[in-house]
């Protein structure tokens, strides 16, 4: 099986490069080698390829930028992810792509599920929810992954910002109204990994559905909590000195950002442990597992 993988940089591509291996033969590009913001590039590198699987881990993330350049997101997070869609099609290859919990505007009281009404709050969320609906429309074989809060042991992420700042300073402010799944980027692509192989087989005897699915590690907390359980674990390797004596939480309303954010981004995950046969993890445990590839403590 040939599964072409893009966005191999990305904190889930770079962990997808690693759990796609078992499935078959891995075709993973970069920017370098595939230019999201020029979705007519993209069909001819698909082509010479001819791939069973595609693989998007590529995205226009920058929540708060998005703000300032909507048609770039937009051709990122949406047309090209069009243009991978119709070339699934003409293959009968399986997409798979990952979106968002901003999607939502987050005023729900209660997690959200698959079939709740998105209304994106942010230009990011508009472009992401446009990705979903490109493909959705494309008839192409689909898994669409909605994902939230994602961090990992490399990159640009949530996590390691905490870690640097705990290590420089004693006291944090952080916003403690805000309520998700932080979810790592290696549970995202082993879950991934476990999809893919079931949906092959599922599209060999014609037994496959098309599907948008919620993923993220189980359980919610606020960035505050997320913060506190951070500083908890590496406090607990020796080797990994801090220097933060408190963590204060504060409302949204005092860390204004160029884009909103939903308060609430907790999605259920019963609509893909039911089934792929899987029982996601609690975000504690995964973190403790990711914090173990940084602090050393295996
Ligand atoms: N990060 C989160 O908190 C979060 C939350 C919910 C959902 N998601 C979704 O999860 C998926 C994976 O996100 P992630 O956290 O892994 O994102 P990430 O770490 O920001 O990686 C995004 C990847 O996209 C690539 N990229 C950006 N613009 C590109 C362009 N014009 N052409 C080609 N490649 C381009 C980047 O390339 P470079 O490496 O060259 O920059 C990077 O490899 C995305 O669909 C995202 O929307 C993420």
């Amino acid at each position: 099986m040939k599964i072409l993988l893009f966005g191999k940089n990305g904190q889930v591509g770079w962990e997808l490069n690693r759990s796609l291996q078992p499935l078959g033969e891995i075709i993973a590009l970069a920017r370098v080698d595939a230019d999201f913001s020029r979705p007519d590039s993209l069909a001819d590198i698909v082509q010479q390829v001819k791939p069973d699987v595609i693989v998007n881990a590529v995205a226009y993330t920058a929540v708060d930028k998005a703000e300032q350049e909507e048609a770039l997101a937009l051709k990122v997070n949406a047309l090209s992810p069009g243009v991978l869609a119709g070339q699934a099609k003409k293959l009968k290859a399986l997409l798979v792509h990952y979106s968002t919990d901003y999607v939502f505007d987050g005023k729900k009281e209660s997690p959200y599920d698959e079939t709740d009404e998105p209304n994106p709050v942010n230009a990011y969320g508009r472009t992401k929810l446009a990705g979903e609906q490109a493909i959705q429309s494309s008839g192409c074989d689909y898994l669409i992954f909605r994902t939230s809060w994602v961090y990992a042991s490399r990159g640009n992420n949530f996590l390691l910002t905490m870690l640097k700042l705990a290590q420089e300073r004693e006291e944090l402010s952080i916003v403690a109204d805000q309520t998700g799944s932080p979810t790592s980027a290696r549970l995202i692509a082993d879950t991934t990994a476990l999809c893919v192989q079931q949906s092959v087989k599922e599209k060999l005897s014609d037994g496959f559905a098309s599907g948008l699915y919620h993923l993220t590690a189980s359980g919610c907390t606020s960035w505050h909590g997320f913060t506190e359980e951070i500083i908890k674990l590496a406090g607990s390797c020796p080797d990994f000195p801090l220097k933060i004596k408190q963590v204060k939480g504060i409302p949204t309303s005092e860390y204004p950002t160029p884009a909103k954010r939903p308060m609430n981004s907790q999605l259920t995950l019963t609509k893909l442990e039911n089934r792929f046969g899987l029982e996601m993890p609690s975000w504690k445990k995964s973190l403790a597992l990711c914090m173990g590839n940084i602090t050393g403590d295996h």
